[in-house]
């Protein structure tokens, strides 16, 4: 393959999880469809770059290792910034001033963070570079791809999210378009699912210990416990899959078990405001009558939380 044909360039700043599943998974979606095209990589540990780039040279892609990151200005496609949250508006500032008045940057510029909206990248923006962001809804673990039913939330200028868009068809991802201005609720609510998630599974498995202290005969039994409770919210929604004393309005099983986490205050207070959320799913649901719901609101705290 003679050196200029490889047209599309798509510069990725950052090989740390995210940054190495964009790499892996668009290289995969040009082998694919036989598109000729190089990913430039940049890390401040050139050899964490290099080592990316071996993984995923293949006849039709190739990796090149940048020097610096203001190279990847001249990236064709779309330029990445896969980088910590704190570096993201630095990063962006640096790329900035590395431009002359006047030079046009044919690629878009986006990050990859939740929280941050499209105007982090506003030192850009002022030099005339579309921005935006591209953020996988994705528990994201060095060394894994991104799967095919990700979602990644986009928003920014109109040329940013064409070039977020055309990224998705090369890893297959679906684009969830985000509302400007909602990015520190929307990635809250992302972190409270699958953090929240993962530290429920932590809670469970301690209380479990006691009553089931083999630690494979345990897994086994909160793993589908999870996954069914899970299953049941993608085929019911979450009124109709709630299960559980509060959903019965069983309120002396309620009682039993606010007795038994006293010696546990996390958990104790865990299952007070998630019970309130499901007290709620519940009497929608008219599962609880009003009395009960009441009396079952004092046990959660809900009237003491409101004085
Ligand atoms: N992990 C997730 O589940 C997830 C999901 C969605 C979005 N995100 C977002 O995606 C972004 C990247 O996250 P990640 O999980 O890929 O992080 P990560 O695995 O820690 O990788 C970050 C990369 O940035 C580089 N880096 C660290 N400090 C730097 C600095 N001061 N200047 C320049 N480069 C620096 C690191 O490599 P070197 O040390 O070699 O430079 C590393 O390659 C973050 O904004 C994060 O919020 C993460």
């Amino acid at each position: 393959v003679a050196a200029d044909s490889y047209r599309a360039r798509i510069a990725i700043l950052g090989c740390g999880a995210v940054g190495g599943a964009f790499a892996e998974g668009i290289a995969r979606g040009w082998k694919r469809a036989r598109r000729r095209g190089e990913v430039w990589l940049w890390s401040r540990h050139a050899s964490r770059a290099r080592k990316l780039g071996h993984a995923l040279a293949c006849p039709t892609v190739r990796a090149r290792v940048l020097g610096a990151p203001e190279e990847a200005l001249g990236a064709s496609e779309a330029v990445l910034l896969c980088l910590p949250d704190a570096v993201i508006v630095p990063m962006a500032e640096r790329l900035a001033r590395s431009l002359p008045r006047g030079r046009r940057v044919q690629a878009p510029v986006l990050h990859t963070n939740g929280l941050l909206g499209a105007e982090a990248l506003v030192a850009l923006r002022r030099k005339g570079v579309a921005v935006g962001k591209l953020h996988p809804l994705w528990a994201a673990n060095r060394g894994s791809s991104f799967l095919g039913e990700v979602s990644f939330g986009i928003e920014g200028d109109p040329g940013a999210e064409r070039a977020a868009r055309a990224i998705l068809r090369w890893v297959g991802g679906r684009a969830a378009a985000l509302q400007e201005g909602t990015g520190p609720e929307y990635h809250a609510a992302a972190s409270l699912l699958s953090g929240g998630l993962v530290a429920l599974y932590e809670l469970a498995d301690r209380l479990f210990r006691r009553a089931v202290p083999g630690r494979d005969a345990r897994r086994r039994a909160l793993d589908m416990l999870a996954k069914t409770a899970l299953s049941n919210v993608w085929v019911y929604g979450t009124k109709a899959a709630l299960t559980g004393a509060i959903s019965r309005g069983a309120e002396d099983t309620v009682r039993g078990h606010l007795r038994a986490l006293r010696r546990t205050p996390d958990a104790l207070e865990a299952y007070r405001v998630l019970g309130r959320t499901m007290l709620e799913l519940a009497r929608a649901r008219g599962s609880v009558d009003a009395s009960s719901a009441r009396r079952l609101a004092r046990l959660l705290g809900v009237r003491a939380r409101r004085r």
